[in-house]
């Protein structure tokens, strides 16, 4: 009998959403769910700085960093806010503009903005302690169902289900769960799923299992099956099959965009502008863009000083690749008020920034980068 077909016909699983239980390979859901939990305690990370601690507070925020990223890239940002905002009072009652520069670097920086108003909205609805149930943290600004799962899992102990990317890859992969995510009732599907499969003992190792294995073992290019605890159950690696999961119709396509960014400099100083609120590095201070670096070099001609086409950055965005192409032109130190005034005229509203001073507020990292911090 086929993975979903057993699947489909086997009874309820104890308690949880009337999903049916599941099971993968003739193995049972529960013994599923045990392999992982002990390979997690011998294999599985156990040293990751939110895993010392069961303050909500600080697996929050852990959780809100590693959204769409790495573990790697987030341990210098969560050691740095930890320290500056050690508890959530602290994050509350500061300025969002500390928050962002604090978070400069991280991207997808509509998460400073939603942790930061997620912090007030604990401060001020929930008297400053987190709720304990996912369903409750689900409703907070920023916090996601697999995110509010992690933080009931890892906090407080509850029996809650994740399925972000990585998740997804090892469930789908190990029921053979073929069924297109792009179309919701196949995602209602896979969630249930997750929950059928959640373990009575040992939530916290599962979930850090699911995590670990997505993370090092069940990788979505050349998954390292000869080291993992549920390959023999796994009908993905059975038929030989793994990259073909998980089924996505609607594969995002990305874009290709280009860009030309002027590094307008004067002594010490340059002209920064300060993005929209809305898209691309929404509120960030940056280099003035224009659609090319052609572009800002035909306007120049018309000021004084010299010009340099700086190497082109390539740069990933979730929906498109980003050419940035960088010019940057150095006007003479001694210039006419009126001068100047002209020049500032052609930009972009904005100001004149020191290049310490510059480096000290939130700026998109790439931004940074070219400046040299
Ligand atoms: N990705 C999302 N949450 C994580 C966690 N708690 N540990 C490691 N990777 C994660």
């Amino acid at each position: 009998m086929s993975a979903a077909r057993r699947a489909a016909a086997a009874p309820p699983a104890a308690g949880i959403s009337g999903a049916p239980a599941l099971a993968a390979r003739d193995v049972p859901g529960q013994a599923l769910a045990a392999r992982i939990v002990a390979w997690q305690r011998r294999h599985g990370r156990h040293d990751l700085p939110w895993q010392r601690t069961r303050d909500p507070y600080r697996i929050w925020l852990s959780e809100v960093m590693l959204q769409q990223t790495q573990v790697a890239t987030v341990l210098p940002y969560y050691a740095r806010f930890v320290a500056r905002f050690p508890e959530l009072h602290a994050l509350a009652a500061a300025p969002l503009d500390e928050v962002l520069a604090l978070w400069s670097g991280l991207g997808y920086y509509r998460r400073a903005r939603l942790l930061h108003r997620c912090a007030q909205a604990v401060r001020d609805a929930h008297g400053g302690r987190f709720p304990h149930r996912a369903a409750q943290l689900a409703e907070l600004p920023g916090i996601g169902r697999t995110t509010a799962a992690a933080i009931a899992v890892f906090a407080f102990g509850e029996r809650a289900a994740i399925l972000d990317g990585n998740v997804e890859r090892v469930l789908t992969r190990a029921l053979g769960f073929g069924a297109d995510l792009a179309l919701a009732p196949a995602r209602r599907a896979l969630w249930a799923q997750a929950e059928a499969l959640l373990p009575q003992r040992g939530i916290r190792a599962y979930t850090q299992g699911l995590m670990d294995l997505g993370a090092s073992v069940c990788l979505a290019r050349r998954p390292r099956c000869e080291a993992c605890p549920i390959a023999g159950a796994c009908v993905a690696a059975a038929q030989g099959r793994a990259e073909d999961f998980p089924a996505k119709s609607r594969r995002l396509r990305r874009g290709q965009r280009t860009s030309g960014l002027l590094w307008l400099a004067q002594r010490d100083a340059l002209w920064l502008v300060q993005r929209p609120a809305v898209g691309v590095w929404a509120g960030l201070w940056s280099l003035p863009d224009a659609e090319s670096a052609a572009a800002w070099l035909a306007r120049a001609q018309a000021w004084p000083g010299r010009g340099a086409a700086l190497p082109v950055v390539e740069h990933a965005l979730t929906h498109f690749d980003w050419r940035l192409e960088p010019l940057r032109w150095t006007l003479p130190a001694r210039l006419p008020a009126a001068a100047r005034r002209a020049i500032e005229a052609d930009l972009p509203a904005g100001r004149w920034v020191a290049r310490d001073d510059a480096l000290a507020l939130a700026l998109p990292a790439p931004v940074r980068r070219l400046l040299g911090g």
